[in-house]
């Protein structure tokens, strides 16, 4: 796993809770990534390490910094501090580019309409990957569909207006408003949430459906209604990818777990961690001060992955555990205690 430290050479205001952070490319070697992919930053706040990744907003060879765009959560450590302390020249420890919700050749080549589905903060890969294919005039089409409470919380909104501007014959954009406040005087603004009737809609009026590839970035709603829409319309599921910011927990999956102790082994020593109901085996270990490695915290860069070495452990908030993974092995992020005497060894 490599690392770089970046520095911080523009903070940029997107909206009232969200900043774009731009760092100056390494001078030796450039950091190398693909639309779509994460960048994982690293921060130490009251002494504590805290390892987040954020997608780039940025599109390689478009855009000359690395940038990416960091939305407030409500009592969130990460974003409230890059919201509010993080300044230009600072330095920023990154993992480097991780991530397989990418745009590939394949795609271009087969010259596929790229149709980005999103809300919120899920617009950042999305904007990656959109200024990606229309600046390096493809060809493809490009369809963006966004969803937001109104046009204050808009993203990008004055980027998406100018590659409108610049690309009419191969961008269309819809945007949805939750929260409508004027009647704006537009009709690729709709009010209201994206819904399934409104996503069939848009797909038989714009889109040779045979012919497309999907990205779904956006809370669980969206994804399971754009996935449904595109089932019933027969698209093939490896025309779909989806992004996951956060993993949805259902509390019916937590009615056997209870607080327990748990021994994570790292470099030949034990250290028995109490992890309380609720808490993943990650989290647990973090407070209780290990130096562990992770980067997602939904199951999917396998960073955090250990081996059994006894006990019982489950999985929560995952629909699948990555193919890489062996049978003696978990995921610490989405791992919860079944047993008594789990023994985990960590790399
Ligand atoms: C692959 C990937 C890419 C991501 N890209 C971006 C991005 O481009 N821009 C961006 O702003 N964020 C992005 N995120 C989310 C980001 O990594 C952090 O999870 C988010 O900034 C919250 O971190 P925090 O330290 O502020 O909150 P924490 O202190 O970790 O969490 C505080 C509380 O907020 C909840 N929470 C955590 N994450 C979210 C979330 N995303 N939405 C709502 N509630 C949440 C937690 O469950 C917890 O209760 C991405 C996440 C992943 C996995
Ligand atoms: S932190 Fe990425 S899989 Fe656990």
């Amino acid at each position: 796993m490599l690392s770089f430290t970046l520095k911080v050479v523009e903070i940029r205001s997107e909206t009232s809770d969200t900043v774009t952070v731009c760092f100056k490319q390494p001078g030796l070697k450039k950091i190398k990534y693909l639309p779509g992919q994460y960048l994982t930053l690293i921060f130490r706040i009251n002494g504590r390490k805290y390892i987040r990744p954020y997608s780039f907003s940025s599109a390689p060879g478009v855009d000359p910094y690395l940038e990416v765009t960091i939305k407030r959560v409500p009592g969130g450590v990460v974003s409230n501090h890059v919201n509010d302390f993080l300044k230009v020249d600072e330095l920023v420890e990154v993992i480097q580019p991780m991530g397989d919700f990418v745009l590939n050749n394949e795609m271009l080549e087969n010259n596929l309409h790229i149709v980005l589905w999103g809300a919120g903060s899920g617009i950042t890969p999305l904007i990656s990957i959109a200024k990606y294919v229309l600046n390096t005039n493809t060809g493809n089409r490009v369809t963006l569909v966004y969803g937001n409470k109104n046009s204050e919380s808009v993203i990008f909104k004055n980027k998406i207006t100018e590659l409108e501007n610049q690309y009419p014959e191969t961008l269309d954009t819809w945007h949805f408003y939750t929260q409508l406040k004027i009647a704006e005087n537009n009709s690729e603004i709709i009010e209201g949430r994206i819904s399934p009737e409104r996503i069939l809609a848009i797909l038989k009026q714009q889109v040779d459906i045979q012919n497309t590839v999907h990205f779904i970035c956006g809370p669980t709603g969206l994804k399971q209604s754009v996935k449904e829409t595109l089932k019933e319309l027969s698209v093939d599921d490896d025309a779909i990818f989806t992004e996951e910011f956060e993993t949805i927990k259902n509390p019916e999956d937590f009615k056997d777990i209870t607080t327990r102790l748990v021994e994570f082994v790292k470099n030949g020593v034990g250290s028995k961690v109490e992890v309380t109901k609720g808490k993943s085996l990650l989290e647990a270990g973090l407070d209780f001060n290990l130096d562990l490695d992770y980067s997602c915290q939904t199951g999917s860069c396998t960073l955090c992955k250990a081996k059994i070495l006894a006990g019982s452990i489950k999985t929560i908030g995952i629909q699948h555990m990555p193919s890489s993974l062996k049978d003696d092995e978990c995921l610490l992020c989405c791992g919860y205690p079944l047993s008594d005497d789990i023994k985990v060894s960590v790399l």
